[in-house]
């Protein structure tokens, strides 16, 4: 009966995690992007990118103040929404903006200071979504895994800035991510200093 009930809430995250990309594409076929839609669709699919990666980071801290320990349940699950609408907005970037023109999309890496930031954080990225499966953490070993796992950290710093970066007049939305990222890796490295490590949990 619990089985069931975790299944079932499970798949309510999973469908709410999908909901910012059934909404985009509806707002794509209605026409409703604006003058520029693929700038639009570029633009979204980041923030969600970034939203989703808050909300992985905010899961172990919301676990710990407290004491919610179901919510793990759904950490691996966020964090690989936040790579999925990371690439898919990279996506965006290389295929509707640039057409697949490699030699424009290098130029543009290395001309764009937040493009190369951008591109650093889902590098960073990267390892993680390939080694979230419990088949990676035995593998790993509780220990590594951790550690690689810090990466997120930087990861999420790097795509405040590339936000930051980007941005021509209004700061408020990356300083707020920024401040909320600040702020959860400030609690971890508190709680890294005062509690001893526990198992990993894939
Ligand atoms: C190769 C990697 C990446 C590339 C090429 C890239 C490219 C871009 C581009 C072209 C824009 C739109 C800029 C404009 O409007 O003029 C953008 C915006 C943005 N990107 Fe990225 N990006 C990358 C990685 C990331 C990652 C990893 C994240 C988050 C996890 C992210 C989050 C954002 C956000 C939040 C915005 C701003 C959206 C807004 O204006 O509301 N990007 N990116």
């Amino acid at each position: 009966m619990r089985r069931r009930r975790l299944g079932l809430v499970k798949a309510g995250v999973f469908l709410i995690c999908l909901l910012p990309l059934s909404i985009l594409a509806w707002d794509a076929v209605a026409g409703n992007l604006g003058v520029n839609p693929i700038e639009a669709v570029t633009r979204r699919l980041g923030d969600w990118a970034i939203r989703f990666l808050i909300i992985a980071l905010a899961v172990t801290p919301v676990r710990r103040l407290t004491g919610w320990g179901e919510v793990a349940r759904y950490r691996r699950m966020l964090g690989l929404f936040a790579f999925f609408y990371a690439i898919l907005h990279v996506f965006s970037y290389v295929g509707l903006d640039h057409f697949f023109a490699w030699g424009d999309i290098w130029a543009d890496i290395v001309k764009r200071r937040y493009i190369t930031v951008g591109l650093l954080a889902v590098l960073l990225l990267l390892p993680l979504a390939v080694t979230s499966t419990a088949g990676m953490v035995r593998r790993l070993g509780g220990r590594r895994w951790r550690l690689l796992h810090r990466l997120v950290y930087p990861a999420g710093m790097l795509a405040v800035l590339h936000f930051y970066m980007l941005v021509k007049a209004d700061w408020r939305e990356p300083l707020l991510y920024g401040a909320i990222v600040g702020a959860l890796l400030g609690y971890r490295v508190v709680n890294a200093l005062y509690t001893r490590p526990r198992p990993v949990r894939a």
